[in-house]
């Protein structure tokens, strides 16, 4: 069989076959502790879910307009205007099969073959490979703990060339959690707008911040900013609504019109009942969100701690998102039973053979010092799981 030049330079999402593989495992009866899933442990809550019972009743079940139904986009309007004071009308906006998607038609509407994208790396493992998946070329731009991860202007700057197209940040970050504020977004603004670039700005953990920090959406920078920005944002993280498949993007009339078009030739619309959900989600009361940022918090402080506390491990204060983020290279070039730790993928490896905690290696977010841990399991999870990976890791010699 051949398949296409395209496919083939692409690999499956790492974070999601290592959850798999956590969930298989499980299912086979192994008691495996899982760090792996991005996605939060809670049940999306009863009136979100209330309302897509209701759309069913109501035989709310047929094909919806491509780009999502109005009261949808008027509910993200609103967000916007709420969260952001960014103001867009309805062509402004679209609704995909979750933030993911969104992604997936800017590249398919945006990029040439051979177009650069700038990423700041580390960065969320999808963007690399649907950029590559649209023949573009994935330009990585390393930053560094000491700077808390953060894209720094110079550095941007000395990665541009006539091919760069667009620049694709993530505030707050998965993997580091690192979360950008204002001064850092219109420095690397005012770089990017300078050459013409399309920003691509993915919020999805915009609600999932701690200590106070507060946000800034890049398009609500300035007229500039509105007009070369594309907010893609979501209701899985915030809202426990990873099944659900609701993400949106708003931002140029011209660039969501076409993201209509690639939408209407492929998913046609994201799901009736889902878009109903997510209707109760973004208009319902907020302090579902703030129980869950709470809790999230919570652990992040304590896992955090323990992890700092382990041999050989460094790990920074995240500001959102919730994964950490720890540093292990000292344990590479250490072993145990004739299995030699090489790097992160070993040890990923080893840590849930041997102690079956799962979590992602850091090769594939483009760092192989470091592991990412996702804190989105029960404290009494966490503390097991953290418990089994310093016994493992003492273990190695
Ligand atoms: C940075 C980032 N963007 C987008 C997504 C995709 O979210 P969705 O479930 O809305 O497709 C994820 C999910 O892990 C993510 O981590």
């Amino acid at each position: 069989m051949a398949l296409s030049e395209r496919i083939t330079q692409i690999q499956p999402s790492p974070t999601l076959q290592t959850d798999s593989k956590a969930k298989a495992l499980r299912k086979a009866g192994v008691d495996v502790i899982n760090f792996a899933a991005g996605e939060p442990d809670f049940d999306t809550p009863a009136h979100i879910k209330d309302a897509a019972i209701e759309a069913i009743r109501e035989g709310f079940t047929k094909y919806t307009p491509v780009t999502g139904i109005e009261d949808l986009k008027e509910a993200v309007r609103e967000k916007f205007a709420r969260d952001s004071g960014l103001h867009f009308c309805h062509e402004e906006i679209i609704v995909s099969c979750g933030a993911k998607h969104s992604l997936y038609l800017l590249d398919q509407v945006l990029l040439n073959p051979g177009d650069e994208v700038l990423i700041p790396s580390p960065c969320w493992v999808s963007y690399p490979d649907q950029v590559l998946l649209h023949g573009g070329r994935p330009v990585l731009i390393p930053t560094e703990e000491r700077d808390g991860f953060l894209l720094h202007p110079e550095t941007l700057r000395a990665a541009l060339t006539p091919r760069s197209k667009m620049l694709i940040l993530n505030s707050p970050c998965n993997p580091t959690g690192a979360a950008y504020p204002r001064e850092r977004w219109e420095e690397l603004a005012a770089v990017a707008l300078e050459r013409g670039l399309w920003i691509v700005s993915d919020e999805i953990y915009e609600k999932l911040t701690y200590d106070g920090f507060r946000p800034v959406s890049v398009a609500s920078l300035g007229p500039e900013a509105r007009a070369r920005t594309i907010t893609v944002n979501g209701l899985s993280k915030a809202y426990a609504m990873t099944g659900w498949r609701i993400g949106y993007a708003a931002g140029s009339k011209e660039v969501v019109s076409a993201m209509g078009i690639a939408q209407s030739q492929s998913t046609s619309n994201p799901t009736s009942i889902a878009q109903k959900a997510a209707v109760a989600a973004l208009r319902g009361s907020q302090a579902c969100v703030e129980a869950m940022v709470e809790e999230f918090d919570r652990r992040r402080r304590y896992i955090i701690d323990r992890l700092n506390r382990m041999e050989g491990v460094t790990c920074r204060v995240p500001q959102g998102a919730f994964y950490a983020f720890p540093r292990v290279d000292p344990y590479f070039g250490r072993g145990r039973k004739g299995r030699a730790i090489r790097g992160s993928v070993d040890l990923a490896d080893y840590l849930l053979e041997e102690s079956h905690v799962a979590l992602v290696a850091g090769a594939p977010f483009g760092d192989d010092r470091y592991l990412r841990l996702s804190y989105a399991t029960s404290m009494e999870e966490i503390t097991k799981g953290l418990d089994r990976m310093e016994a493992a890791l003492h273990r190695l010699r």
